[in-house]
């Protein structure tokens, strides 16, 4: 693909350098000016792109790309080639995602051993268990979260909106749930959930104080404007992937989830890779699939998995309260409070911004 695109021209600071290719192989020159794009970007900018801090994507909100040829549309071709330069992360690829000879659409018993359960998580990126929490325990905290939704309001920096299909707000998303919640906060809390986000690292822990901590997705059904209904993306679509992936998050179903209400899709094998910007474009043997489930189940991504949430194709009102776990890197990073994106913009004021329905791909999320 960036044969066709052409070559791409950094200027940082006095700094030029050249990415071009043949083909077959990319050359770097440094030095040059030939790229049939070239995009100007502060040192800064560039250390964060290089160290997988951000990407083209958080650049760009960050109106830190200026180009002199070319426009977005190159640069992105590109990200997928440069991150396996400057990181090792390969571009994904269907034809070498290995599942193992396992099955992508397979759901597992709460009592399947650890050992298969991780096989699966670490093969597809997600994984599927049902019954994890009893009906009970659900209708207990979707009664909890009744209270808190009611008590939500636009602005109070502890939920998300969108505008719905007739022009009147609704609450999308509960966030830093727990914190105000002693319910909810013991199932956070709750082995079951350690057990599920701790499969693959037994090092990684939750959040409940920062990026958002945990948080109640509510989705809005109809036509709504705001980020209730998340194109594909992987959560470290703005930057952020050198602290927190492999995050996963233990997503508790509280009222099961369909086509109708809203569910989880996923690509199989996706995680750990590069993929690219202009997803609607992806081959067509990419193989997509969508977790339906009942009350009490639990689904666990690992936040790179390429993954959305469309809309509801029925009443919607699916609900999932995402409990993620993060490797430790984070809490050298990210305080009481902050999430990625305050981190990387030092702008508090405009992370709003980025939650316009005009934001695109790769907003931090947890769906
Ligand atoms: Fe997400």
């Amino acid at each position: 693909m960036v044969a066709a695109t052409g070559g791409l021209t950094f200027h940082v600071g006095e700094d030029t350098i050249t990415y071009s290719s043949d083909g077959a192989s990319v050359s770097c020159e440094v030095g040059s000016d030939g790229g049939a794009t070239a995009v100007r970007v502060s040192r800064q900018g560039w250390d964060d792109l290089v160290a997988q801090m951000s990407t083209f994507v958080g650049l760009l909100l960050r109106d830190e790309l200026e180009f002199e040829r070319g426009g977005f549309g190159q640069l992105a071709d590109w990200e997928p080639v440069l991150r396996y330069l400057h990181a090792g992360i390969p571009p994904y690829d269907p034809s070498r995602a290995d599942l193992q000879g396992r099955d992508p659409a397979a759901s597992f018993a709460a009592d399947t051993e650890d050992g298969e359960l991780a096989a699966q998580l670490g093969t597809m990126g997600y994984l599927h268990v049902t019954g994890v929490f009893s009906r009970e325990e659900m209708a207990e905290a979707n009664r909890e979260i009744d209270r808190l939704a009611e008590l939500a309001r636009p602005g109070d920096d502890q939920s998300w909106w969108v505008t719905t299909e007739d022009g009147t707000s609704a609450v999308c998303r509960l966030v830093y749930a727990t914190l105000r919640s002693s319910l909810l906060a013991s199932i956070e809390s709750d082995p079951r959930v350690r057990r599920l986000g701790t499969l693959l690292d037994p090092t990684l822990d939750i959040a409940p104080d920062r990026m958002e901590g945990t948080a109640v997705l509510i989705k809005v059904p109809g036509r709504t404007s705001g980020l209730s209904n998340i194109p594909w993306h992987q959560d470290c679509g703005t930057g952020g992937h050198a602290i927190f992936c492999p995050a996963v998050a233990v997503g508790i179903q509280l009222t099961g989830s369909s086509a109708a209400t809203g569910n989880l899709q996923v690509v199989p094998g996706s995680h750990g890779q590069a993929l690219r910007y202009r997803w609607q474009e992806r081959p067509d043997e990419v193989p997509v699939v969508s977790i339906d489930s009942q009350p009490g189940d639990v689904t666990v991504h690992i936040q790179d998995v390429m993954h959305a949430s469309p809309r509801p194709t029925g009443a919607g009102h699916r609900r999932t309260m995402y409990v993620t776990h993060y490797p430790a890197a984070l809490w050298d990073h990210i305080g009481p409070g902050e999430a990625f994106n305050d981190l990387v913009r030092n702008r508090t004021e405009e992370v709003a911004d980025l939650r316009r329905p005009s934001s695109g791909p790769g907003q931090e999320s947890t769906d």
